[in-house]
């Protein structure tokens, strides 16, 4: 999942003391935000969870908004002094959360599609032509292993709680059971292969 996350990242042309938007913090919202801030940037991520906010605050975010509770444009718009995120990156996926991209993202900005739903969007060309903002899809990753492996042999990279559960092998039917059952639990589980 790091890799899905360096990818969001180096698709997004994303720089040190850009801001970044994050919709969803899920495990790929949270990998997408290491990754951001190992960059450097500044990162805003929204949740409908205040667990999952709890946790993206530990994991780096610099602020964290409830989408559910709060307006995450007029947030957007304070903490950029009205320019808007030059970076936004879906993580939830819905047909929503990517044309309301186009309402916080800044001028010259980037959109990062990471989602596979079929639904289509209703989105305008005015905002697109008018900021002239890019809109990029990423899908899995091209040579981000290296990358990653380096970071986290570094210790630059840390789970810190991501990983929540660890299986062997053998128990690989329970770990399956288990990530089924108790979704509201697990982050990311492991297969240890020994
Ligand atoms: N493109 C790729 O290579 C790639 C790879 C892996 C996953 N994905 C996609 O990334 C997405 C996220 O994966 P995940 O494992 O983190 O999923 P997840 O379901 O665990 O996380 C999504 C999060 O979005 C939150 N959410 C829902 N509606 C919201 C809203 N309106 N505003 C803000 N947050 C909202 C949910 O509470 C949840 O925490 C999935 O759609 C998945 O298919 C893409």
């Amino acid at each position: 999942p790091y890799t899905i996350g360096a990818q969001a990242v180096w698709r997004g042309e994303v720089e040190e003391g850009e801001t970044v938007l994050i919709q969803g913090a899920g495990p790929i919202g949270i990998c997408i935000l290491k990754m951001a801030k190992l960059q450097g940037a500044s990162v805003m991520i929204t949740d409908l969870s205040d667990e999952r906010l709890e946790f993206a605050k530990e994991s780096g975010a610099d602020i964290t908004v409830h989408a559910g509770k709060e307006d995450v444009q007029k947030r957007v718009e304070e903490w950029t002094n009205g320019e808007g995120a030059n970076v936004v990156i879906d993580a939830v996926c819905l047909p929503m959360t990517f044309e309301f991209s186009f309402d916080v993202v800044s001028t010259a900005g980037r959109i990062v599609v990471l989602g596979f739903d079929e639904r289509p969007s209703s989105v305008s060309q005015l905002p697109i032509t008018k900021k002239e903002v890019s809109v990029k899809g990423s899908r899995l990753q091209t040579d981000q292993f290296p990358k990653v492996v380096k970071l986290l042999n570094e210790g630059k990279l840390r789970h810190e709680g991501l990983v929540t559960h660890t299986f062997s092998l053998d128990e690989i039917q329970e770990a399956f059971n288990f990530v089924e059952n108790h979704p509201e639990q697990v982050r990311k589980a492991i297969i240890v292969f020994n």
